[in-house]
């Protein structure tokens, strides 16, 4: 049974991943910054007949992930799927910029999913396992919409980041790949987005199963198929 670890998996797309990996079979690390409100987890681990363990993590806090770590311990994981993210407050223009946001945002969507990968990156080796990132088409350079520029640089600091990271961990047999999910109806997708959780979980565990270290450190669509950076 491979051991899925899962960050941000009260609600959308993490929450999805979740259920969909333990109905695959899976078990499943679901992490989220409030176990005691996270009626929907808790409702999915219930029905879940013990796959899916529910986990206080906040990815931006060192002492919540080493009180994670001391948890877990050298259990391998098979695939950490980092997916917690923020869109950020506005303004978050070229012209017009919150600095302490354009920094949270950062801090939350850039810098704290390698804080959480290496924190957890023996449980992964010990695995041979995969390493997949919540990105988005909103961080290529071909996307020309700034009115979310904090948002949109904090994935393209993080496709740079695991691009990097990538090309380090192959040689150790861990595999990477940023994921694109679609336009998701979420709490950050909003009601008229075009793709269901279900749908999106649905292609990226696929994305995730396809991924190999000969394929690492590329950026792929739910739908399948490579994007452009
Ligand atoms: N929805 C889309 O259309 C879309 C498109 C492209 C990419 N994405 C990416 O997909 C991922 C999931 O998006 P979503 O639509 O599911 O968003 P969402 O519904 O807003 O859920 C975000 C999740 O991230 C968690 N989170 C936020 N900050 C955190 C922190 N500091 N520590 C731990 N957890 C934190 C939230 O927990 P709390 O409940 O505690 O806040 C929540 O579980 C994100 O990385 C997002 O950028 C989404």
């Amino acid at each position: 049974m491979p051991t899925y670890l899962i960050t941000g998996a009260n609600r959308g797309i993490g929450l999805e991943l979740a259920r969909q990996a333990a109905a695959r079979g899976a078990r499943v690390i679901a992490t989220c910054r409030d176990p005691g409100h996270a009626m929907e987890l808790q409702k999915a681990a219930s029905a879940s007949d013990g796959k899916i363990e529910i986990c206080q993590l906040e990815v931006t806090s060192d002492e919540s992930i080493a009180a994670l770590k001391t948890r877990i311990g050298t259990q391998p994981i098979d695939v950490l799927i980092n997916n917690a993210g923020i869109m950020g407050k506005d303004p978050q223009t070229p012209v017009n910029m919150d600095f302490a946001e354009l920094e949270h945002v950062l801090s939350v969507n850039s810098i704290a999913p390698l804080r959480v990968t290496l924190a957890f990156l023996a449980n992964v080796e010990a695995a041979k396992g995969k390493i997949a990132v919540l990105s988005s088409i909103m961080g290529t350079f071909g996307y020309n919409d700034g009115s979310k520029l904090a948002y949109c640089v904090s994935k393209t600091a993080l496709n740079g980041i695991f691009r990097h990271l990538a090309r380090e961990l192959k040689s150790r047999g861990v595999s990477v790949v940023l994921l694109h999910p679609g336009w998701v109806r979420t709490d950050m997708g909003g009601a008229a987005a075009t793709v269901s959780p279900e749908d999106s979980a649905r292609g990226l565990l696929g994305e995730i199963d396809a991924c190999t270290v000969e394929k690492t450190g590329r950026l792929m669509s739910f739908q399948r198929g490579e994007m452009a950076w």
